[in-house]
Formats: structure tokens, sequence, C-alpha cells
């Protein structure tokens, strides 16, 4: 015991020991982004299929007994929805990069991830097979660089570039364009959609959507943040998801996603093309809370999506703020390392319609009020 008791105790010398928190506050924290995940017509979706019979569980792998109608015909549905030619799911996004990681990219081949890569992908590459490198922040320049040494050194494999399309904790977008002329002429584009699913693109399609349906491009989309259920879909040629199929691991040994979630996702789908408002009402927050930030906190960058980190450095002081705030009434969360690289603390205001628009102003408002001299 006593190198937990060791190891737990020299995160709290640092400020960095987490525990588990009530749900307490107007939501500023969590990733639902678009408030399907308490909104009637899904609660409703859930209940409709439960009383058609469909089970609560999936009750084996996709590959024996857990292949149920209701995911079927949800991933088709998602691939049609999101421009791919083939959808597979998976029980959460963290698994769904971490099986694709470990199942596309072959001995040989590079993996090149962007430095603010989410943890799942990086847990993926120290356990597949390919080579691993990383490339400067949304730095294109600096990615080809890595890729031109590691072609110099003789290597001829595929390069698989795996970034975010929307980063969880800076909220700036990765510029997927110049990527996509990278991996066209080197190999693969994996691009996470984990927080612009639902929210950018046309009817919530992500900002990768003009490039979906490429041969050489893969994407996840998360069904636990603004579709409001929990699960992932991981989008691409029809050969890689046969691929994913016959011989990715965390999708033949593991027990399929429940179909109920399925009928949550199937849903949260028909929303998007729906209720265009609830897309629109997220823009009208975000520039309305820029605006605010802009006027009453100058001197702090913003990020200009739903995902707004304020940088404040020190641990310590990153969690007394976040007491702070959350003592005005707001659920904000402080995020540390690892989450997030050392001296860069933040709070990461998350900014979705379980708030209402006066919400936003009066925590810009609490904000400027509350804000340290740093
Ligand atoms: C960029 C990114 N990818 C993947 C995940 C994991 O998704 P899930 O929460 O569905 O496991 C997250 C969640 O935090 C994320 O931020």
């Amino acid at each position: 015991m006593t190198i937990y008791r060791r190891d737990l105790q020299g995160l709290a010398g640092d400020a960095r020991l987490r525990s588990l928190a009530e749900r307490r506050g107007i939501d500023f924290s969590s990733n639902d982004y678009l408030g399907l995940a308490q909104s009637n017509r899904m609660r409703a979706a859930v209940v409709r299929a439960l009383d058609a019979g469909v089970p609560v569980g999936a009750a084996g792998s996709r590959l024996l007994r857990g292949n149920t109608d209701q995911q079927a015909g949800f991933e088709d549905a998602a691939a049609r929805f999101f421009g791919a030619e083939a959808a597979l799911g998976f029980g959460g996004g963290y698994v769904a990069n971490f099986a694709v990681i470990t199942t596309l990219p072959q001995r040989g081949d590079l993996l090149l991830m962007d430095a603010l890569a989410h943890a799942s992908t990086h847990e993926g590459a120290r356990a597949g097979r390919a080579e691993v490198a990383s490339f400067r922040h949304g730095d294109v320049g600096h990615a080809e660089d890595v890729i031109t040494a590691w072609r110099r050194a003789g290597n001829t494999g595929a390069v698989w570039i795996a970034v975010e399309s929307l980063y969880s904790m800076d909220g700036d977008r990765a510029p997927l364009d110049d990527l996509m002329r990278l991996a066209d002429a080197h190999g693969f584009l994996l691009i996470d959609e984990a927080h612009a699913t639902g929210v950018f693109g046309p009817r919530g399609r992500g900002l990768a959507h003009h490039l979906e349906g490429r041969d050489n491009v893969v994407t996840l989309h998360t069904l636990g943040k603004a579709l409001g259920g929990s699960g992932a879909l991981i989008c691409g040629a029809r050969v890689l998801i046969d691929f994913l199929v016959n011989r990715c691991r965390p999708f033949i040994f593991a027990t399929a996603p429940s179909p109920l979630m399925a009928a949550a996702g199937l849903e949260a789908l028909a929303v998007l093309q729906d209720e265009p408002w609830r897309q629109a009402t997220l823009a009208g927050h975000v520039t309305a809370f820029h605006d605010q930030m802009a006027r009453r906190l100058p001197q702090v960058p913003l990020s200009g999506s739903q995902i707004v980190p304020l940088i404040v450095g020190p641990n310590a002081e990153t969690m007394a703020l976040a007491a702070q705030v959350q003592a005005r009434g707001f659920d904000v969360r402080g995020i540390r390392p690892p989450t997030v690289p050392e001296g860069t603390s933040r709070l990461r205001v998350s900014l979705t319609l379980n708030a209402t628009r006066a919400d936003v102003l009066r925590l810009a408002e609490t904000l400027e009020d509350l804000w340290p001299d740093l």
C-alpha cells in the first residue's frame, strides 16, 4: 500500500490530487454541448425502444450473439449521415481511438500525432505496432519535416497522421486541409471529431465532413458528447471497417454496446437534422461569451469555439479560482497536468445548451470579478 499512498501524497503536494465531486451548479463543464443528454426526445426514443422489446444489453460480442438490428441499423444511418462508406460502433471514444490505432497502422508505418493528441491516442501509440512520432501542435510544417526525415532514413511505410478536429482542452482547430495534402502524399489522416460532432459542419456533421468518404480518411465520432449518449463510431472505407471487424481485438473480444445506445444515437442524428436551432443557439452562446470576455478580460486569449480554456498557470491558483467560481453557482472545473502541459493549468469553460444566454453573460461577469492578477 505504501507506494500508492506515497504517490497520492505526492499529487496532493503538487495540488494535483483528484477526487470525484458531485454535480453542482450551472453546467459549464460537461460535453453535452447541445443539451441532448436529458432531452425529451432522447428519453422518449429510449423508452420507445424498451417498449418495443429492444434488450437492455447486447449479450455478447458483435461477432457472436451481440450483433443487434439496432446497432447495425444505426451504423448504416450514421455512415450515410457523416458521408462515409461504412461505420463501426464501439463502447466509447477512448476505446475506439485505442482500437483503431492499435489495429490499422502496421509494423513499418509511422503514427504521427499532434503533440496535444488525446490520452487515448497516446495509449494506442504505446500499444501499437507502428513507429511513433509527434509534431508541434497544429504545425503542419513541422509534421512535414518529421515525415521527410523519416523517409530520408529509408522508410517506405504509410504515415498515419492523428489529430483532433477541435482540441478537447484548447478549443482550437486542426488545419485539416493542409494535413490532408500531407496525408495524400504519404498515407492516412485519422481525425478525432469528438468535440466537433454535432457542433460544427452542416447539421452537425463535423469539421471534417468535406473529407469523409475518402479512402485515406478515418474519423471518430463520439456519442457521449454533443450526441448526448455514450459510445463512439469509427467511419471510413468499407475495407478498413471490415479489417477492424476481423482484426481489432478491442472490438472482437468485448461485449457490443447496448442496443439502447444505438436507439439513442439514431435519435440524436434525427435531432441534428430536425432541430438546427440547437447548433445555432450554441453558436450564439459562443459569440456572446467571447464578446463579453474580450471586453471584460482582454488580456485572456480566447479559442473561438464552445471550449474556452482560461489559462491560469499554477495548479493551486487554478483550483482556488475554480472553487470561487463554483461557489457563485457555476460548474466550471480546473484542468491540471497531465491532462494539459505543465504550467498551463486552466479553467475549461464548456458552453452548452444546459446554460441559458443569461447564465453565459453572468459567468463572464463573475470571471471578471474573480480573475486573479497574475
Ligand atoms: C478528443 C477526445 N477523443 C476521445 C475521447 C474519448 O471519448 P469517450 O469519452 O467517448 O470515451 C475524448 C473524451 O474525453 C476526447 O476528448
